[in-house]
């Protein structure tokens, strides 16, 4: 389709504007001399409306509940793929041949370390901090040590900082768990796959030997690929925006994991299993749903609902089939959180509030039962969301410092405050 116009009437003026068609997905009407054409901002809190930039990335259909990586589809991924093939594909745009894969995976290993004196930062925190504080705080002091590769002008800086997030992730929420729980840290080994290792850095203690078990090993890294990526969401925004006034890749990726933690974001996933456990049994869910209907209550379902997913949201039917294989191989048969959650979504998905809102289950609904089973406590979920989300991340800033269009990120506003006025000296204010 040819790109047409738009035509906008003010008053006696009209104002045209091309409209560009994406390859799928909704059309884009240009605004960008909205403002000096007509002297006025348009105007779209929270960005429902709004298209930020042009990707090639990831594709999401939230009506049909369709999520593409590079125009693969996430089930295909998640069931025939793994990790760090969806690193390369999200970061260069095709699926890796078999020698690009070993060189990718060779490389990414060898970056799994992080220098020495990094492990004094973890030492001045609290043993009780959140291990979310722990990681803004250790990957915006990731600029500190890697001064090599912070020249977001050089190719090959960029390439070295995406690997560096990609390959130090892991290590560094490893030892955030590990100091939480106050056991010593445990250093990562190349002879493992990334999600092998992260299971040893995060369970084995020096005290005897780890073996790594492979279903579990397979379901962390399918986790993985569900929440790697997932178009212009909050924290990917806040990377971008960052990235935009030219900021390091580390400072960068710390912003998008300040925004992750917030419980309307990343966060859900621990609120979700806060709230089950809150529920305790399935005949306490009708006056839980009848709270997070009661506008005059804050409480909300967690791990329901979406901005963008209308339908169910893809990548939940992928956790639930995981959340049974874990809960499965770890003999675990009636999981009373899982009896629970399963109990909640039949009833919501039949409840007209939930219907009518198009409120489904998202990928924080199951993700903290499964992970909770995995051994880990409910203040690592969105460390482990965050672990994931890193290669999208990278993968949105590195497109954007490659676009040459790229300018800094800066909104206006609808400004509704007091017009201009003197001061008034202090002796009389009254
Ligand atoms: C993630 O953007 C992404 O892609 C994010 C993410 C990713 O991969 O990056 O997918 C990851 O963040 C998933 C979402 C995790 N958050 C939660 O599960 C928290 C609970 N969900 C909500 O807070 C909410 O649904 C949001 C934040 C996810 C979406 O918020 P929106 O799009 O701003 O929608 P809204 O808050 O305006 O809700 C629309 C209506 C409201 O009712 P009305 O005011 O229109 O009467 O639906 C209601 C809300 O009250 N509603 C809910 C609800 N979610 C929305 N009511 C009860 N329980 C809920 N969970």
């Amino acid at each position: 389709m040819s790109g047409s116009q738009a035509r906008l009437t003010i008053g006696n003026d009209t104002f045209d504007m091309d409209i560009k068609p994406g390859t799928i997905g909704p059309s884009v009407v240009d605004i960008n001399s909205f403002y000096g054409d007509t002297g006025m901002f348009t105007y779209d809190p929270g960005y429902t409306s709004t298209g930020s930039c042009e990707s090639k990335i990831t594709y999401i259909d939230g009506d049909e509940g369709v999520l593409l990586y590079r125009g693969y589809p996430i089930e295909q991924l998640a069931e025939h793929g793994d990790f760090l093939e969806t690193c390369y594909l999200l970061l260069y745009g095709e699926l890796p041949t078999k020698e690009q894969k070993a060189d990718f995976d060779y490389r990414v290993t060898h970056h799994t370390m992080i220098h020495e004196q990094m492990s004094r930062f973890f030492t001045g925190f609290r043993r009780d901090a959140h291990p979310m504080a722990i990681m803004v705080g250790v990957v915006g002091a990731l600029s500190a040590f890697y001064h090599d590769s912070t020249d977001i002008s050089d190719p090959y800086q960029r390439m070295v900082a995406s690997l560096r997030m990609i390959a130090k992730m892991p290590t560094i929420a490893a030892m955030a768990y590990k100091y939480s729980i106050g056991q010593p840290f445990v250093y990562p080994k190349n002879d493992l796959d990334l999600a092998s290792n992260f299971l040893r850095m995060c369970f084995a203690v020096p005290c005897e030997e780890y073996e790594v078990n492979p279903v579990l090993a397979r379901a962390i890294d399918r986790i993985f690929i569900l929440h790697a990526d997932h178009e212009q969401n909050a924290s990917t925004s806040t990377v971008r925006l960052a990235g935009s006034s030219g900021a390091n890749p580390f400072a960068c990726i710390a912003a998008g994991v300040a925004c992750l933690w917030g419980p309307a974001h990343g966060g859900a996933n621990e609120a979700a299993l806060t709230m089950l456990r809150e529920i305790g049994s399935p005949e306490n869910i009708p006056d839980f749903i009848e709270r997070a209907k009661d506008k005059d209550d804050p409480f909300r379902l967690m791990g329901f609902g979406h901005r963008v997913y209308k339908n169910y949201d893809p990548r939940a039917r992928i956790m639930q089939k995981t959340c049974h294989e874990v809960l499965g191989e770890l003999g675990i048969r009636d999981d009373p959180l899982l009896e629970v959650a399963m109990e909640l979504e039949r009833i919501a998905l039949t409840d007209d509030y939930f219907v009518e809102k198009k409120l489904y289950p998202n990928i924080d609904f199951y993700s903290g039962i499964t992970l909770n089973a995995l051994g880990f406590q409910p203040n690592m979920f969105t460390v482990l969301f965050a672990v994931a989300r890193t290669v999208g991340w990278i993968a949105q800033w590195k497109e954007m410092v490659e676009d040459p269009s790229q300018r800094i990120g800066r909104p206006r506003q609808l400004y509704t405050g007091a017009t201009e006025r003197d001061y008034v000296p202090l002796s009389k204010r009254g």
